[in-house]
């Protein structure tokens, strides 16, 4: 338990709104700031239907270093932040490299820059399984080594990680934690959070829900001949609810001086791979219907398998993942059926 307050950036998108749930239902008073650009006000109303709580909210862009630095004036209290705010679609960051570079990187560097000058600050950064690339070895541990990224968003990760490190190198009372998410997915289990992706989705199972609700006429799924039991790509899928709460144990750790080093990084997946054809039928499985698909190529910058080893995050973070793919394709399925009934009640 912690009366202190913690910021959140990034608060009303996917990972960052199920966190502060989480945060809330373990009794820490967040402030989130977001700039709505990806994200919606009526996150903050979901929230507070789950926790009973409403959560301070600031509409700031972080692009703009006199606003952070403002903001930490008025909220000189804040030394521990979550951060997630930051743009993730892969195909837009090869178009729009400066963007992914400004959004994910300028951010990161002006937050810093002014909780470095606090006392103890304590700071928890969302990386991604992108950094391994297609590891050598699976499943994958912290150690694999950080290959070349394919895309401007892999590389803001990889450079984002440097960063934090490279401050926490120079001050010691400075504390972070990067943790590397494999494929998060699902919904809060009331159906009043979940994903919201703008446009058509890039990512699987929003594509296999729009396709399920008739939004989409059927999914395609990239190649069917990769070197995989049955030809499909291997990911580790994990409830965004474990991803959440792994995200409290984390600044828990920071606030309770548990860590080992002030730089730290952790997987968090929940260990096991599922190909995309498994998804396909577990999906089918849940929501009692088949699915449209048809097998087109290999998307451009996929990676056959990646699954993580989580021996690190069980061992000294004392966390593991506790949810099914069933349960995380089960929420994600009532959730998109609530997006679709107020889309209904919209027009
Ligand atoms: C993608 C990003 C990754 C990012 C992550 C964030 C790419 C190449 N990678 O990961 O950098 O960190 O999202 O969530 O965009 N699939 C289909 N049909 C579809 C969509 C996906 O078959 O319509 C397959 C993909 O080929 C892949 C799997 O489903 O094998 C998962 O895809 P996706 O959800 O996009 O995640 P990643 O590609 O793993």
């Amino acid at each position: 338990m912690s009366s202190k307050r913690v910021l959140v950036t990034g608060g009303l998108g996917f990972i960052g709104s199920h966190t502060v749930v989480a945060l809330q239902q373990e009794g820490f008073e967040v402030v989130i700031i977001d700039n709505l650009s990806n994200s919606s006000l009526d996150v903050l109303g979901g929230i507070t239907q789950i926790t009973g709580n409403t959560p301070e909210f600031e509409n700031i862009d972080l692009r703009d270093k006199t606003a952070v630095k403002d903001f930490f004036e008025k909220y000189e209290d804040i030394e521990d932040v979550i951060h997630f705010a930051a743009s993730k679609a892969v195909g837009e960051s090869v178009l729009n490299p400066l963007l992914y570079y400004e959004n994910n990187i300028s951010t990161l560097v002006y937050i810093l820059h002014e909780l470095n000058k606090k006392p103890s600050a304590k700071f928890i950064f969302s990386s991604s399984c992108t950094v391994y690339g297609q590891a050598d070895e699976l499943p994958i541990t912290e150690n694999a080594p950080v290959k070349k990224a394919e895309s401007p968003y892999g590389n803001t990760k990889q450079i984002g990680e440097e960063i934090i490190n490279d401050t926490c190198k120079i001050n010691v009372d400075f504390k972070a934690i990067a943790l590397r998410y494999f494929n998060p997915i699902g919904a809060h289990p009331t159906a009043e959070i979940g994903e919201l992706p703008i446009g058509t989705p890039q990512n699987l199972i929003p594509y296999i829900t729009q396709t399920a609700i008739g939004k989409r006429e059927e999914l395609s799924v990239f190649g069917n001949d990769y070197p995989t039991n049955d030809g499909t790509a291997i990911r580790d899928y994990i409830h965004v609810m474990d991803l959440a709460e792994a995200h409290v144990t984390a600044l828990s750790r920071l606030i309770n001086g548990k860590e080992k080093n002030n730089y730290e990084v952790f997987n968090l997946g929940t260990g096991k791979g599922n190909s995309v054809l498994e998804v396909i039928r577990s999906f089918e499985k849940v929501s009692e219907q088949n699915l449209p698909y048809k097998i087109v190529d290999r998307r451009e910058g996929d990676i056959t398998a990646a699954y993580a080893d989580t021996t690190k995050a069980n061992e000294e973070l004392g966390w593991k993942a506790n949810r099914s793919l069933d349960d995380a394709l089960q929420s994600a399925w009532k959730w998109q059926k609530v997006v679709e009934k107020r889309e209904e009640e919209e027009n």
